[in-house]
């Protein structure tokens, strides 16, 4: 296969072009000849003028690339390599999603031909690529697993925003349905990962490894949030303790925030969904993932007291919140917990205008029914710098408190900040 790929006898397909599937095939598509293919029409358009609709890519990105984007299942027919880097959202009852995994399983297996290999990519829980997908596979190609094709599983660590770790600079776990799958699949990532691959024992073995990383996080960070909500109620300053505590050599330093986007908050429930099903109830990693979800109501009832105890009114009272992306310095929205903390504010009767200088207005309305304000305006009793930007960074507290009246409060969340101005009073977790 891979002999055959690189004389571009074969072909590589990416499924899905996201924040995952579009940087790794563009990466396949400088060594590879590649299709790219997405149900989208709109981003498949987008990608055929050079453009990123996730919006993490320049146009130099595309240079130099042997690329096909569509959205026709016939284009997929004469690839041999495919790749599934579909989402894996949960749906409002914190219930595995595997709608779009499911749809691209059977786009696949539509395509599927004796020799080919399909890899997935997207964040699953331990199972779901053989007890799940396999079938779709197997039914709609009518080809037997591990005999007529084989599979795989290589999980994603890309971390949007950040230009350090991108796809071809991070370790990449792969697995294979056999040894020999195996060693194609590892031979075709490492072709492209200068950082090196790692095999993983089974498909089972590498679905796992992602998913705890992310509930690893998940739960480093409930810890942190659980300590905030109990030091702020003795008038202990967390992140003072913190820094007290990390100058042990076995510390693990994390910090206490809003957990929000498309992996941490989520992927933890596709592992708590798959215990559950096998009779397991999860407790410390369901405990976690309540902890940080109730954050922002934690937040909203702090920011009540503070207003209360500034004797503002809070009446007609206006707030100004700062950043709802889901983290600094990307226009990701996806499970924004900014958004939940707005909604708790405004069911205290309080106004609130939100600025963000990465998010898009007009995807912001449509997800959360909020109005973005492009500048702060008029006199706020506080604001809240809800997300790191590097653009709040560069200012000072005296210049983010410009809108806020004196006396009002300055919510750090996340303690960027060593203090507010003078006559503001100063909040971090
Ligand atoms: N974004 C990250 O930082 C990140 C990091 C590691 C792992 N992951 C995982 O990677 C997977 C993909 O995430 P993402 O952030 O790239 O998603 P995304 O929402 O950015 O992109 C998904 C793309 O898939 C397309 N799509 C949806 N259903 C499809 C189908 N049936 N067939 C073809 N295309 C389809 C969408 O139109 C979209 O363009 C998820 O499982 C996620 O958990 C994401």
């Amino acid at each position: 296969m891979l002999e055959k790929l690189i004389q571009k006898e074969a072909r590589i397909a990416v499924i899905g072009l996201g924040y995952v599937g579009l940087p790794l095939a563009l990466e396949f598509a400088r060594k590879y000849r590649v299709v790219g293919f997405d149900i989208n029409q709109e981003r498949v358009e987008m990608m055929q003028r050079a453009e990123d609709p996730s919006r993490e890519l320049p146009t130099s990105a595309f240079e130099g690339c042997d690329i096909s984007f569509t959205a026709a299942v016939e284009d997929l027919k004469n690839c041999q390599f495919f790749v599934v880097a579909v989402p894996t959202p949960i749906d409002q009852h914190n219930t595995p999603n595997l709608g779009p995994l499911f749809g691209a399983s059977k786009t696949v297996g539509q395509c599927l031909k004796a020799g080919d290999i399909v890899v997935y990519e997207s964040t699953v829980y331990p199972g779901c690529t053989e007890e799940d997908c396999l079938p779709i596979l197997e039914k709609e190609s009518g080809l037997k697993a591990g005999i007529d094709f084989h599979y795989g599983y290589s999980p994603e660590r890309i971390n949007p925003g950040d230009s350090e770790h991108t796809v071809c600079t991070i370790l990449k776990v792969v697995s294979g349905d056999t040894d020999e799958s195996a060693q194609t699949i590892e031979d075709v990532y490492a072709s492209i990962i200068t950082a090196g691959v790692y095999r993983a024992s089974s498909v089972k073995v590498a679905e796992a490894a992602k998913v705890i990383e992310n509930t690893q996080r998940d739960l480093n960070i409930a810890f942190m949030n659980e300590l905030s909500m109990i030091f702020d109620r003795m008038d202990i300053d967390t992140k003072g303790v913190i820094d007290a505590a990390a100058t042990k050599w076995n510390f693990l330093r994390f910090s206490p925030g809003l957990v929000g986007g498309h992996c941490i908050g989520v992927d933890p429930y596709y592992l708590t969904y798959k215990a559950q099903k096998i009779g397991y109830i999860p407790e410390v990693i369901l405990s976690g993932r309540r902890i940080n979800d109730g954050v922002p109501a934690f937040l909203a009832k702090r920011l009540i007291q503070l207003l209360v105890k500034s004797d503002l009114g809070l009446k007609n009272a206006r707030v100004l919140v700062r950043g709802i992306t889901f983290k600094e310095n990307v226009s990701d929205i996806r499970n924004s917990k900014v958004a939940d903390l707005v909604k708790e504010l405004e069911s205290f009767g309080l106004t609130v205008d939100v600025v963000d200088p990465y998010a898009n207005a007009h995807e912001v309305d449509e997800e959360y029914k909020i109005k973005l304000v492009s500048e702060p305006s008029g006199e706020y009793v506080a604001t809240v710098i809800a997300v790191a930007h590097q653009d709040y960074l560069k200012q000072t507290p005296n210049q983010l408190c410009t809108h806020v009246v004196s006396g009002g409060v300055f919510m750090d969340i996340k303690g960027l900040f060593a203090g507010a101005p003078d006559g503001y009073a100063y909040w971090r977790m």
